[in-house]
């Protein structure tokens, strides 16, 4: 009989009785695009089971938010997914994943409250509960997910620390449009002429990137500069920020460390977009 005490020997000895495949998984809302066909592509890489959920999460949106009108496309999607060679989907229901009498949420301290948190109450709460109760059905070792959302790949690695799961979270890089602007599903609702003003997120960024390589250190300067040409394009700001990428604090001066993430509304739409300052 084997006696185990830390958490890792128990799972070390579970894995040798279990010798299943590798599994990996890509939780998505839908409305699929060349972003989330990456996340699939590295999963099929590095795993031996490629399981993809689509569900769009009521508890993640606020009251005034886009629930309803949330593009959804399962037929196209379910093309795509099949295309890419995915094993298994899964496409749950409300009902499903929260049925009557449920009340359990996860809370993400702090880091949730940050950011899109700030100006997105309860989001990354829906977020991390939902995103628990999909690793819990699917047991993945990896799940792949975009550094667009860099917050959410933040809240949710502490979340799978702190609850000593055994998933781990594969951060993929963030595809773009031609013209730098990152792929979204939302990108849909901007009209010609915010999609083309829209391009003002990234190429802020990429200034900010080459203000750094060039000597300037100063966050309040960088952010100043690029709240300017983000303004110049009819762009309305929520936030645009330079942290530490592991404590989401603000970073007063740019080190290796250091995101800038951004926040802005062309129209009603409400795009997001980062970097890291020094590559
Ligand atoms: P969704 O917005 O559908 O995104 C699913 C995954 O695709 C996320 O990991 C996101 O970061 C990634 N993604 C989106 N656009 C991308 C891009 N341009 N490049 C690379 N990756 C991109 O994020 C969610 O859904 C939900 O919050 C979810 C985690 C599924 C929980 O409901």
């Amino acid at each position: 009989m084997k006696i185990c005490q830390s958490i890792d020997e128990i799972r070390q000895a579970l894995r040798e009785t279990r010798q299943g495949l590798k599994v990996g998984f890509v939780p998505t809302m839908g409305a699929l695009h060349e972003g989330h066909l990456s996340l699939v592509e590295r999963c099929k890489e590095q795993c031996e089971l490629c399981v993809v959920s689509i569900y769009v999460n009521p508890a993640q949106f606020g009251p005034s938010e886009d629930l309803d009108k949330y593009p959804r496309n399962l037929e196209k999607d379910l093309e795509l997914l099949s295309q890419k060679g995915v094993d298994l989907i899964f496409f749950p229901d409300n009902a499903q994943m929260y049925p009557q009498g449920y009340r359990t949420w996860i809370e993400v301290e702090e880091l949730s409250e940050k950011l899109c948190g700030a100006s997105r109450p309860g989001h990354f709460r829906g977020v991390a509960t939902v995103v628990l109760k999909l690793c819990n059905i699917v047991r993945p070792e990896l799940m792949f997910m975009g550094l667009k959302d860099f917050q959410q790949i933040v809240v949710l690695e502490r979340m799978l620390q702190d609850l000593n799961s055994e998933t781990r979270i594969v951060r993929c890089a963030i595809i773009r449009e031609e013209d730098g602007l990152a792929l979204s599903s939302r990108n849909a609702y901007l009209n010609p002429d915010e999609r083309l003003r829209a391009r003002a997120l990234n190429q802020a960024l990429k200034t900010a990137q080459k203000r750094v390589a060039s000597g300037l250190r100063s966050s309040a300067e960088l952010i100043r500069e690029a709240e300017e040409s983000v303004l110049a394009a009819g762009g309305r700001i929520d936030y645009i920020r330079i942290v530490d990428s592991d404590s989401l604090e603000d970073a007063a001066e740019v080190d290796e460390n250091s995101r800038m993430l951004m926040a802005v509304f062309f129209g009603n739409t409400r795009l997001i977009d980062n970097c890291s300052l020094i590559t």
